[in-house]
């Protein structure tokens, strides 16, 4: 049976056309965009896609399924990026970083002249924070001072943990998974965060995101989001 993740990642996939540099995100909804676009390649119906990945674990999947990447250094525009999240308010602000890459999908996603999420309907939030944990990349030197400042800012926080392991991003860095519940204004608490040295990362993407494709039971529905993105 075709789940909804699969739903919304083929639905997003369908935007990408002969010719674009593609933005392939992380996780188990984007990875269902990146075998579409794969299986259209291979098909003939697609052609000249260059891809970027969020994430080494994408890296990996994408030269496995055959797609030709960029390197690193994001030496072009990138036309769309097709990526997941695990929260998604109204506007289409998002909690990304549930899987740990949310500083590279927030550099792909900020160099892309589109960017694409693709979530199930139980991803859908009144207000960032209901349902989930901020997780912020903190570089380990003076961890604990950014896990005080994090408490100071109303924050419960846990170092994120795979297994009883420190978990460790592609970059080294840890993860601050921090509880704030309800955030009633996530532009400012992305300033605070953006702004505190040792703090690399956060999974608030405000603006960013200009397409949201949502599959539930009645199918998949396409969003974009209103008026200019940041
Ligand atoms: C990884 C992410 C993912 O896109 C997010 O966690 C959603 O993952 P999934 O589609 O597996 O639910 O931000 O850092």
């Amino acid at each position: 049976m075709t789940s909804l993740k699969q739903r919304a990642g083929e639905a997003a996939a369908a935007l990408v056309e002969p010719g674009m540099v593609v933005g392939l995100g992380t996780g188990s909804t984007a990875i269902f965009a990146a075998r579409n676009i794969a299986e259209r390649l291979r098909a003939g119906g697609l052609r000249d896609i260059v891809a970027i990945a969020t994430s080494r674990a994408t890296e990996a999947a994408a030269r496995e399924l055959g797609i030709f990447l960029l390197a690193d250094d994001i030496p072009r525009e990138i036309d769309i990026t097709i990526d997941g999240a695990d929260e998604v308010d109204p506007s289409l602000d998002l909690i990304k970083g549930g899987g740990g890459a949310l500083l590279r999908e927030k550099i792909v996603a900020q160099a892309s002249r589109r960017e694409v999420i693709v979530v199930d309907e139980s991803k859908l939030s009144p207000r960032l924070g209901t349902h989930w944990a901020l997780p912020v990349e903190v570089l380990e030197f003076g961890w604990r001072s950014q896990a005080r400042f994090l408490q100071s800012l109303g924050a419960a926080v846990i170092p994120r943990e795979v297994d009883g392991v420190l978990f460790r991003t592609d970059q080294g860095n840890m993860i601050l998974d921090s509880r704030f519940g309800p955030i009633t204004d996530p532009t400012a608490l992305s300033a605070k965060l953006g702004a505190r040295a040792g703090i690399v990362g956060h999974g608030l993407f405000i603006g960013i995101a200009q397409d949201l494709f949502v599959a539930g039971a009645d199918g998949v529905r396409h969003v974009r989001r209103e008026g200019p993105s940041a």
